[in-house]
This record gives C-alpha cells, sequence and structure tokens, in this order.
C-alpha cells in the first residue's frame, strides 16, 4: 500500500471542471513531480490533496484510509501539509512566529521546539533572521521559511507548489538540497516544478498533467530519455 493513493479524482470550480480522473500514488520516503504547462490543474491537484478544495468524485486515501473532502485541519494532523505558491507568509510576523504558527496541531506542539532546530539546521538562514519579520526576507528566504513552517507540522508527506519559481540558481539549489535532506528524514514530498529538468533530477518518479488528466507517468529517469517529453517539456 502506498502512503497517499488518489485515484479518479475530479475537481471542478463551480460549473467548470479541472481535474477529470487523475490517478497518482506517493510510497513513503518517495519524492514525486508533477509537472504540466500553466492551467493544466497541479495547483487544484495539491489543493485537493491537502483538502483545501473539496472534490467531486474519486478517492484520496493516506495509509489506505480514505480524507477525501475533509478539511484542511485534519489534513495537517494526519499529516498532509501543503506549501503554497507564492509561499504565503504572514508578512508582517517573525520569522520564528511563522514557523511556530505551523506547529499548531496536537501531535506538533509538544515537540515544536525539537522540529525547530531541525528546520534551523535545514535552512540555517532562518535562525539567523528569526526575529526578522517574514515579509521582508528575500524570496529564497521566504521559500525556505514557508517550507520550514510546513515541516513544524511534522508532515507525512510534504506538497510544495512552484518550488523554484522566481528564485536565483543558486538559492533553488539550496532549496532542492533541503527537499533530498527532508526525505532522507522520512519525510515523502510532491513537488510541483515548472522547470521539468530541475523535477526530473530532483524527483524518483514524475507525473506530467495535460488538461486535467494525467499524460505521462513514470521513472524521472526514463521520462526524460522519453521523445515526447523532451520535445514538449525539456525543449529538446
Ligand atoms: N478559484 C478558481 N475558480 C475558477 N477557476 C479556477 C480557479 N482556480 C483555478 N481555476 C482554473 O482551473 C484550471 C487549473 O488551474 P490550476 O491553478 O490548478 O493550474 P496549474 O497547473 O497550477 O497552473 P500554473 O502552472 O499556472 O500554476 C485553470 O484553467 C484555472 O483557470
Ligand atoms: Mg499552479
Amino acid at each position: 500500500m502506498s502512503l497517499l493513493e488518489v485515484s479518479g479524482l475530479q475537481v471542478s470550480y463551480g460549473d467548470t471542471d479541472v481535474l477529470f480522473g487523475i490517478d497518482l500514488a506517493v510510497d513513503e520516503g518517495e519524492i514525486v513531480a508533477v509537472v504540466g504547462s500553466n492551467g493544466a490543474g497541479k495547483t487544484t491537484l495539491l489543493q485537493t490533496i491537502a483538502a483545501l478544495l473539496p472534490c467531486t468524485a474519486g478517492k484520496v486515501k493516506l495509509d489506505g484510509q480514505s480524507i477525501e473532502n475533509s478539511d484542511t485541519h485534519r489534513a495537517v494532523d494526519q499529516g498532509i501539509v501543503y506549501v503554497p505558491e507564492g509561499r504565503r507568509l504572514f508578512p508582517r510576523l517573525s520569522v520564528l512566529t511563522n514557523l511556530e504558527l505551523g506547529a499548531f496541531c496536537a501531535h506538533a506542539r509538544p515537540e515544536r521546539d525539537a522540529t525547530l532546530q531541525r528546520v534551523y539546521e535545514l535552512f540555517p538562514v532562518l535562525k539567523e533572521r528569526a526575529g526578522q519579520l517574514a515579509g521582508t526576507l528575500s524570496g529564497g528566504e521566504q521559500q525556505m521559511c514557508a517550507i520550514g513552517r510546513g515541516l513544524m507540522s511534522r508532515p507525512r508527506l510534504l506538497l510544495i507548489d512552484e518550488v523554484s519559481l522566481g528564485l536565483a540558481p543558486v538559492v533553488i539549489s539550496k532549496v532542492y538540497e533541503a527537499i533530498a535532506e527532508i526525505r532522507r528524514m522520512g519525510t515523502s514530498v510532491v513537488l510541483v516544478e515548472q522547470n521539468v529538468h530541475l523535477a526530473f533530477k530532483a524527483a524518483d518518479r514524475a507525473y506530467v498533467i495535460k488538461q486535467g488528466l494525467v499524460a505521462l507517468q513514470g521513472e524521472s529517469a526514463a521520462l526524460m530519455n522519453d521523445p515526447d517529453v523532451k520535445k514538449a517539456y525539456l525543449g529538446l
């Protein structure tokens, strides 16, 4: 049994259908990439898994238990956390407070200080800037703070939307090193990434989403050599 099993997932915004039956699985300790063009439904997929959006049909199972259409708090309690595109920190609160707010759920609260130390080890810059207002962090630091805040809830599955968007190459490397370390610490990761090269390099497996459906899926290494993927997504 996979950690996460999504099957036949359908999602609509009002009368507009956006996901048409997505199947996706994530194993314990896996990094899985979701790629696809703008508007394909990647954010919708992640938000539905994290119970930020309801689905109209299909299942989302964590450890075999159905969790679709539950509420976001419950999803966090169960170990699923979504790190949104655009970071969405509280700009007028300190880095430390933003991180601490991530540890609101019952299983994370008693471990808060120990988790904070782990986040600081992962992103030393957050420790240096603990007292600084989050809104004054650089884009890269904000992404680190957003991922750190997600980790504060001690998730089993971290969903990260637009990992590298707007970040400088050196920062992107740091964030991807941290993602590899997060996996080593035992958390599975689903990442959405515009840069398909980066996504395939970081992930064990990948899904290509096209107009609300899985167009292709497989081991990243194999997908990288797929002629259709090369032509459509890798510019080769
Ligand atoms: N709140 C909303 N109300 C109506 N339609 C929406 C809403 N959010 C997204 N959509 C539509 O759903 C479709 C999928 O959007 P989504 O944001 O999931 O795509 P995406 O793959 O994440 O795109 P991007 O790469 O641009 O982030 C798009 O056509 C979008 O316009
Ligand atoms: Mg998106």
